[in-house]
């Protein structure tokens, strides 16, 4: 089996703003070369591989072309409708339709059951990076034609739940997992979050979770644009969207998600202009 190619930033690489920074500009196609510094163990960062049919509206997002679709996914989604996904604005920026696949059908992403489909149209986030850098960092994929998973329903208060969770296949520490990993994170107040990265935290568009005292279960590189979700009785609700952290699964670093409360209404207007 082929390895995703994966480089870990030296130890004594530059942290804080400018690592994060060099994450942030880091275009789709090599959002698996920013991996993070420092040691952990684990998955996702400290999750298990997910079950198949657990989060079944969970997409990988890729490039068209040779190889298998673990080998090009580097992004992660959230199917919202039959022919829709949600990403980050982050992934996709710069992209035009024709460069993005969406793999749907198995959490595996070297099994034969794994849907390969096209992109047709997408719209970026007319305020990605407003007011400050990374603000709602979210985009809209319109597929080709419909895939045939359950789509996710859109939560609105992250804030209500203590315990979220998050999936993908983003780095583990190790490795890209073939199959993805999930993990729970505990929410974190905005007030929290403001504190572990001041300035840099736009609370109407991003939301918080991890450990902030001991780390250890987080999102990571090759996660971003996936789901941040929690149950709602028997349903899960999406509440978030993979966005950026200063390393992955730091203590005092949390997570950091697109809050979906923050932009619920331009979703559903870009949805309604696709109908
Ligand atoms: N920006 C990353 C990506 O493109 C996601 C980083 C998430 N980091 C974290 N510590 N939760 O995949």
């Amino acid at each position: 089996m082929k390895r995703k190619h994966l480089i870990r930033l030296g130890a004594g690489a530059a942290a804080g703003l400018a690592a994060a920074a060099a994450v942030w500009a880091g275009t789709a196609a090599n959002a698996e070369d920013n991996a993070p510094e420092g040691d952990f163990e684990a998955q996702i960062i400290g999750g298990q591989p997910a079950e198949e049919g657990q989060f079944p509206w969970l997409v990988g997002l890729g490039s068209p072309g040779e190889g298998t679709p673990w080998e090009r996914q580097f992004c992660g989604g959230s199917v919202i409708a039959e022919d829709v996904v949600l990403t980050a604005a982050h992934c996709v920026e710069g992209s035009a339709a024709e460069d993005l696949v969406i793999f749907s059908g198995s959490v595996d992403l070297e099994s034969d059951a794994v849907v390969e489909t096209a992109v047709a149209d997408l719209h970026v986030s007319e305020t990605y990076n407003d007011p400050i850098a990374m603000a709602n960092d979210w985009a809209l994929l319109k597929l080709a034609e419909p895939v045939d998973v359950e789509p996710i329903a859109l939560g609105t208060d992250a804030a209500e739940y203590e315990v979220l969770e998050t999936a993908g296949w983003g780095n583990t520490g190790e490795e890209y997992p073939v199959v993805a990993e999930w993990v729970e994170v505990p929410f974190v107040t905005d007030a929290d979050c403001e504190a572990a990265y001041p300035d840099e935290v736009d609370a109407a568009s991003m939301l918080c979770a991890g450990d902030l005292a001991n780390g250890g279960v987080d999102s990571c590189q090759g996660d971003s644009g996936g789901p941040i979700m929690t149950p709602a009785g028997d349903e899960q609700v999406l509440v978030g969207i993979v966005s950026w952290g200063y390393g992955c699964a730091e203590a005092g670093n949390p997570g950091v998600y697109s809050e979906i409360a923050g932009f619920a209404d331009a979703i559903d207007e870009v949805l309604a202009g696709w109908e």
